[in-house]
């Protein structure tokens, strides 16, 4: 087994579970170790496509390995090396700003401590601006709207895991003001199917792992990746995949809706106009039709629906058994049309009870519809549950392979 030298160092979402099986999706467990709410990766930050990444917020070059876990340590460390570093910057006044993560110390006392810092910084001859924490790590806001990854600033992050620390440089942020103008901005939304966040969308696609779905041919070529929604509702996942430079095919079974995919699209090449990908929106039943060529399946499939508050036990077991078998019905349908090894990453619904989350009944019986369940090296099957706290209807990620039979 060959070593695994940390490189870098991604800072995950609020769900840390999906971000590590997207990453472990699109690079492979071995080139991973994680550490509270974060991954330690053995790939340069350079070479991590953080554009596609729905499941993390930073990916920071590592710079060095600190003994020790304290702030205090940490501190000293910072104090020393940054005036020293600082005489290979270009000249002018320089942003500075430091994230701690898994650390044990209080945000008043790291801005007292980052006011010493700063104060050390002038002493050594450099004009120095702070950002100030609100919290012990700078938010995604903070970090692009003082362009702490551009020349002339830093982010520091300070990843404890254990009695070390880790030491990396943000390269990449993620880009809230384009999901937003990529979610509240398309111009036909829809709240009564439930409208995917684009990251969740991205996280789906890469969870799917396109490329693995699509092998090289004997001329070592790739044929084009055509990614596959069937229930494409608005048409949120046929945007994300056409932003990595897939082709796609949307399906659902409301003409409503493919008209709303189809305007959302149109309205997307406007936005985007060197996308130069393939698009094909139509009515059909996803448990009946038969598609054209696809690499993979991606899709949010028919949550039921939307609900306010947990139905009384009857009304909610006709939800469940409803969707059950229109998912069923749909997984039996596709199940001929997919050739051994291609992938069908879906969101299902799972119910928030009191007694945590209640399942399609069809994952407990996968094996007779011709499919198994892929698993994670660093993630668990029942934390790729893609929920906000007040919600009833929360997403299960499923991601299928057709059983070798
Ligand atoms: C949860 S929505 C998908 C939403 C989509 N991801 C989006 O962000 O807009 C599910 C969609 O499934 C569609 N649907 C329900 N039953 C279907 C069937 N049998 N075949 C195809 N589509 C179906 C509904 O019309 C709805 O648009």
């Amino acid at each position: 087994m060959s070593e695994f030298t940390p490189k870098s160092i991604c800072i995950l979402g609020r769900q840390p579970a999906l971000g590590l099986a997207e990453l472990e999706s699109l690079y492979g467990a071995e080139h991973i170790k994680t550490l509270p709410g974060a991954a330690l990766m053995d790939i340069p930050a350079e070479e991590i496509n953080f554009k596609r990444l729905g499941g993390t917020l930073k990916v920071a070059r590592l710079l060095n390995i600190l003994p020790g876990g304290s702030w205090r340590s940490a501190y000293d460390y910072l104090a020393d090396s940054i005036p020293k570093h600082l005489q290979h910057m270009p000249a002018g006044t320089f942003t500075l700003g430091i994230s701690v993560y898994g650390m044990d110390v209080k945000p008043k006392k790291l801005s007292a401590d980052l006011l010493s810092l700063k104060k050390i910084i002038k002493a050594s001859g450099r004009s120095v601006r702070i950002v100030p924490n609100k919290e012990l790590a700078l938010n995604s806001a903070q970090v692009l709207h003082n362009k702490l990854t551009h020349r002339g600033a830093w982010e520091l992050l300070l990843v404890r895991s254990g009695g070390q620390t880790y030491l990396a440089q943000t390269l990449f942020v993620q880009d809230i003001e384009a999901y937003a103008g990529r979610d509240q901005a398309r111009p036909k939304r829809d709240a009564r199917v439930g409208m995917l966040p684009p990251k969740l969308g991205q996280i789906l696609i890469n969870l799917a792992a396109p490329e693995k779905s699509s092998p090289k041919r004997s001329d070592g070529k790739r044929r084009p990746i055509r990614i596959l929604d069937p229930f494409c509702g608005t048409g949120v996942i046929l945007q994300e995949a056409l932003l990595v430079g897939y082709h796609v095919i949307g399906t659902d079974i409301d003409p409503r809706m493919v008209d709303y995919a189809k305007a959302n699209i149109r309205w997307l090449f406007r936005k985007y106009p060197t996308l130069a990908t393939q698009v094909v929106i139509e009515v059909a039943d996803a448990t009946a039709h038969q598609w054209p060529r696809f690499s993979c399946v991606v899709s949010e499939v028919y949550l039921g629906r939307p609900l306010k508050s947990l139905p009384e036990p009857a009304a909610l077991k006709a939800i469940v058994s409803d969707v059950n078998t229109i998912t069923k019905k749909f997984l039996q349908n596709l199940a001929p049309q997919l050739k051994k090894g291609q992938t069908v990453a879906l969101a299902v619904p799972a119910w928030k009870s009191q007694n945590g989350f209640m399942h399609l009944p069809l994952l407990d019986n996968l094996t007779p519809l011709g499919y198994t369940r892929r698993s994670f090296v660093h993630a668990k099957n029942d934390e790729l549950v893609y929920f906000r706290e007040g919600q009833i209807v929360a997403r299960e990620l499923l991601i299928l392979e057709k059983a070798d039979r």
